[in-house]
């Protein structure tokens, strides 16, 4: 019967056992990051639907902006009609003014129909889809500009 002591521990040993620890957890953490990298999920876009209300409470013979959506209401003969307050020009936003709308950029002006009335820019405002949902609400489309 032979009794054999464990071999001692040396410092050589525990260097090895601390390199390989760091490996092992450098690579967990590793694996987890390219996990995140992987699994990773863009933002969704913002809704550009809005739901202005039942048809029904809202006025037909004034002026409506819509600040969240960038729009406003013009009341026609045939109703509300949408249009972007985004500038046609370059995209600065437009200002309600008394007798139109007018851009504080560059000087552009539009009437109060949304129709171009000074450039710089070449086109009028541009309309918006408005729709009554079948529950009587409007809807508005702000990213239905063209
Ligand atoms: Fe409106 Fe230029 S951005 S006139």
């Amino acid at each position: 019967m032979s009794t054999s002591s464990p071999e001692p521990v040396t410092r050589r040993d525990i260097l090895t056992l601390a390199w390989k620890s760091l490996l092992a957890l450098s690579g967990v953490i590793g694996l987890g990051w390219l996990w995140r990298f992987l699994s990773y999920q863009p933002n969704p876009a913002p809704t550009t639907l809005f739901d202005l209300g039942p048809a029904s409470g809202l006025p037909t013979d004034k002026i409506i902006t819509v600040p969240d959506a960038e729009a406003v209401l013009l009341p026609t003969e045939q109703g509300l009609k949408a249009f972007s307050l985004v500038c046609p020009h370059l995209g600065c936003e437009l200002e309600a003014k008394e007798d139109g709308f007018v851009c504080p950029c560059h000087g552009s002006e539009f009437e109060l129909d949304g129709r171009l009335r000074k450039g710089p820019a070449d086109s009028s405002m541009t309309p918006l889809n408005l729709e009554i949902s079948d529950q009587g609400h409007y809807i508005l489309d702000s990213g239905s500009a063209q």
